[in-house]
């Protein structure tokens, strides 16, 4: 059985990728700080999978602690890194604290993996490194523009740190560019917990619908689409946890074609604000109050991907549509509001 250190595993995508781990098989180790993340996930993964999560607090910013933790898990067939910040805004406030808690760790593990010879790596990374494409869909080629934030900055670094260090070492790796995740576990027992009043769009939603947001404001209908609204790619939590799964066994199992690689995933369809509404009410059979307002600065016109390299050299597909996404995060929404032990916590 391989073993699998999940940093940031107790959080939304790395909860979900735990989850799908153990279903393969996988002995998973995690690793969280629980800044933005709760206790309590560690135990609803545990009842989802029926298998133990051994789990390790501590922040990957302290160096002496990672080495310390390589030295007693000197077992770890892979790594997969989730732990960072991700909210666009915060980091143009406070670049630093991004430059920080997103690179240094990285740093680290990179160098203790390289120290124990680790080799397998799978890097967290975003469709931001695209910024406002020229042609669509996006493709893995399409070319990186400037990063229009700290966070996209430390995603585009996080690249080529980690390009940097597979040229020079026996390091493989795969970094995954995610479009929009969205949806929960079909269990309800995990999903996503945004701390405070929520930025993206469909966690912004379900709040609006359960009534813990008076309105949700659509930010801009004067954009060139359909409907005026941007156009994203919506991808059900789910389906990008597996894909982690086959990225780990590709290395494990050495079916990488290059030491790092580089894979989009999204769903390849693109959807506006309005069809994420209009999906999100006719799934669910509830209306959300919404008000057009001004557009938010800094977002695209649209981003979506082109599947095919993930779907031919992964051999990985969506299985989930953007209702099956709506109709989860819209369980998991009223769940998590009936559940006094997450709520306590969930503010
Ligand atoms: N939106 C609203 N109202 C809201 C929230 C969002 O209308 O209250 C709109 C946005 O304007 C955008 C769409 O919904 O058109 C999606 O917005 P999200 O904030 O959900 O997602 P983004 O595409 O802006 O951001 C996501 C990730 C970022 C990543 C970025 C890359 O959350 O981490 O994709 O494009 F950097």
């Amino acid at each position: 059985m391989a073993k699998i250190l999940v940093t940031g595993g107790l959080g939304f995508i790395g909860s979900h990728t735990v989850v799908e781990l153990q279903n393969e098989g996988f002995e998973v180790v995690v690793v969280d700080n629980l800044d933005n993340s709760y206790h309590e996930v560690q135990h609803q993964i545990e009842s989802i999978t029926g298998q133990r999560v051994i789990f390790e607090r501590f922040d990957l910013k302290d160096r002496f602690l990672v080495k310390k933790f390589f030295d007693k898990h000197y077992d770890l067939d892979g790594v997969i890194h989730f732990a960072a910040n991700k909210a666009v805004g915060e980091s143009v406030q406070n670049p630093l604290k991004y430059y920080h808690n997103n690179i240094s760790p990285l740093v680290y593990l990179l160098d203790e993996m390289g120290k124990h010879r680790k080799n397998n790596f799978i890097f967290s990374s975003s469709c931001t490194v695209y910024g406002e494409a020229e042609e669509l869909p996006i493709t893995e080629d399409t070319p990186i523009v400037s990063a229009n934030s700290p966070y996209g900055n430390t995603k585009q670094i996080g690249e080529e740190i980690i390009k940097d260090t597979c040229n020079v070492s026996t390091l493989q790796a795969i970094a995954l560019r995610y479009f929009n995740p969205i949806g929960a576990h079909p269990s309800g027992k995990i999903g996503e917990l945004p701390i405070g009043v929520p930025l993206n769009l469909v966690p912004y939603v379900t709040q609006t619908a359960i009534g813990l947001r008076e309105k949700l404001l659509v930010f801009g209908e004067d954009y060139e689409t359909p409907d005026g609204t941007p156009i994203r790619d919506y991808i059900h939590v789910v389906d990008l946890a597996k894909a982690h799964v086959v990225a780990v066994k590709r290395l494990l199992e050495d079916n990488n074609k290059e030491q790092f690689e580089i894979f989009n995933l999204g769903t390849g369809k693109g959807s506006t604000v309005l069809e994420v509404i209009k999906t999100f009410e006719k799934v669910n059979d509830i209306s959300v109050n919404y008000e057009i307002v001004e557009r938010r600065s800094g977002d695209v016109t649209a981003a979506y991907a082109d599947t095919t390299k993930a779907n031919k050299e992964l051999g990985w597909k969506t299985e989930l549509s953007l209702a099956d996404a709506l109709k989860d995060a819209w369980n998991w929404e009223k769940i998590v509001r009936s559940d006094n032990v997450i709520e306590e916590h969930h503010g």
